[in-house]
């Protein structure tokens, strides 16, 4: 059985950023918190709190050191918490997400509805609902969107959506009648790894998708590798794989979200290609 890597697969630009600050912080003699799990993958998560940098559920719940904010960022409300308390903020908020924050607040001055696409309950669409301000709507799809929206409506979206999704809520607001200021703040990263991922799915027999099962990007990766290629399979690591899900196969993808580490992709292939 062959595998074949997907061109652009794993670790983002703005995750390797904040592991990076968060090694750094470990350094560091004091008490060392993210604010969350820092990425979404189960296996990293461990390593780090194994390493003196723990998970803090809200910022309630530290009272002194440093605090690691993820690359998903945060609402302006717990930065200003957090910093009005004395802690030692370390913003590792990806560059991009920053942008669509940016994005998200112009869309609130221009007054009306700012409909956010994204998971309700993702850290990003909270800070990016902290950002859009009172009149945010999030919505996952066209179908979400409410009965009255106040004009001028706009758009923004969770960086890590797909194309599609966000060009259907948009349509869907076009129909309506209403044409809205769309900022698209998908970023470059969840794009090339979407299209990477669908044109390999399209190649091959098989194709596993690793990363944690909480990741909203590597999801994203597993219904796009779904709609082109029926064996697709989801996985955090080499020990989930079963041989039964490859036989008659003759090629294997391999593609991973933006928060699975090079280790990881390695063990699954490697793990593939004992099969
Ligand atoms: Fe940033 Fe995109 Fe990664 S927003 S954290 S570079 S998936």
């Amino acid at each position: 059985m062959e595998v074949i890597r997907a061109k652009h697969a794993g670790v983002c630009y703005g995750v390797e950023r904040a592991l990076d600050m968060a090694n750094a912080a470990m350094l560091d003699d004091e008490d060392t918190y993210t604010l969350g799990p820092l990425i979404h993958n189960p296996k990293v998560v461990e390593e780090l709190d194994a390493n003196g940098v723990h998970v803090a559920a809200s910022p309630d719940d530290v009272q002194e050191g440093i605090v690691i904010i993820r690359s998903h960022g945060v609402e302006p409300d717990v930065l200003a918490t957090l910093r009005e308390r004395g802690l030692t903020v370390i913003d590792a908020t990806c560059p991009h997400v920053a942008k669509a924050q940016r994005s998200a607040a112009q869309l609130r001055d221009m007054g009306g509805t700012v409909v956010v696409v994204g998971r309700a309950d993702h850290p990003e669409v909270l800070g990016l609902c902290g950002h859009a301000g009172e009149r945010a709507v999030v919505v996952a799809n066209a179908n979400e969107l409410p009965d009255e929206l106040i004009e001028p409506v706009g758009v923004v979206v969770q960086t890590t959506q797909s194309t599609e999704k966000l060009e259907s809520v948009v349509e869907a607001i076009r129909a309506r009648g209403i044409e809205p200021t769309v900022k698209n703040t998908i970023c470059f990263a969840t794009r090339q790894r979407q299209e990477s991922a669908a044109r390999l799915a399209g190649e091959v027999d098989a194709i596993v998708i690793v990363g944690g099962k909480n990741s909203s990007n590597t999801t994203h990766l597993y219904e796009i590798c779904k709609a082109h290629c029926p064996k697709s399979h989801f996985v955090e690591g080499s020990d989930e794989l079963q041989a039964s899900w490859f036989e008659g196969c003759k090629t294997v993808g391999v593609t991973a979200g933006a928060s699975t580490p090079a280790d990881q992709i390695q063990e699954v292939v490697e793990c593939l290609e004992a099969m």
